[in-house]
């Protein structure tokens, strides 16, 4: 049986001249050599959500949402874990992240997270992950110890997404990568063994 895993890597930011694909491509890269993920490289960009939240694109089963709303809800619904590579705003993550975020409910439950942040400061966006810390747990997704921070980014990759600097990254990428998919893994089989109790 393969033990492969489906992982959602999340591009968080939608701004213009945004460099959330640079570390997004590197890690879904290192993903990939690791083996244990087919991995979906899941830009919100591209996903286009609506500005607004609309009741019909909201957590009802009898509603019909709005097409972009169910092509990326079955995009994280195939996931069995997720990395989130965000930016640090205003000491916490992009709009276009939590509005993301907002839009799901049972896509996000009872599976894990890891966070990969960077901002323009020296702590590398550690507020934005220690918000989705405070955020995850309201959707019931699990995140995990390990993160990746890049302190002033731009230093650390070029315009191609590729690493000029930071040699002890690659190795904290596999660490992170192996225990995203033993969490990822224990809860693929606890969702199959019993399905999870409604939040409400
Ligand atoms: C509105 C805004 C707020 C920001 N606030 C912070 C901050 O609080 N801490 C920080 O380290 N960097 C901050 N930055 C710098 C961003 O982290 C940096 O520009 C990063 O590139 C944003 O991600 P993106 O390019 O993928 O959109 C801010 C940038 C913007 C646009």
């Amino acid at each position: 049986m393969s033990d492969k895993l489906n992982l959602g890597v999340i591009i968080g930011s939608t701004r213009e001249g945004r460099w959330a694909p640079a570390p997004a491509k590197w890690i879904a890269g290192v993903a990939e050599q690791h083996g244990g993920f087919d991995v979906d490289l899941i830009d919100l960009l591209d996903a286009d959500l609506p500005q607004h939240l609309a009741e019909d694109d909201m957590w009802s089963t009898e509603a019909a949402p709005s097409a972009p709303v169910a092509a990326l809800s079955e995009r994280l619904h195939r996931a069995d874990a997720f990395v989130v590579v965000s930016g640090e705003y205003n000491m916490s993550i992009p709009a276009s992240l939590k509005h993301a975020v907002d839009f799901y409910m049972n896509e996000w439950a009872a599976k894990p997270v890891a966070m990969i942040t960077y901002g323009g400061k020296i702590t590398g966006g550690q507020n934005a992950a220690q918000h989705l810390r405070q955020i995850f747990p309201e959707l019931r997704t699990m995140t995990i110890r390990n993160t990746i921070a890049f302190p002033r980014f731009y230093q650390h990759f070029n315009e191609h997404g590729e690493f000029s600097k930071f040699d002890e990254s690659e190795p904290a990428a596999k660490t992170l990568l192996d225990e995203l998919h033993w969490w990822g893994r224990a809860l693929t089989n606890a969702r199959n063994a019993t399905p999870m109790p409604s939040p409400f």
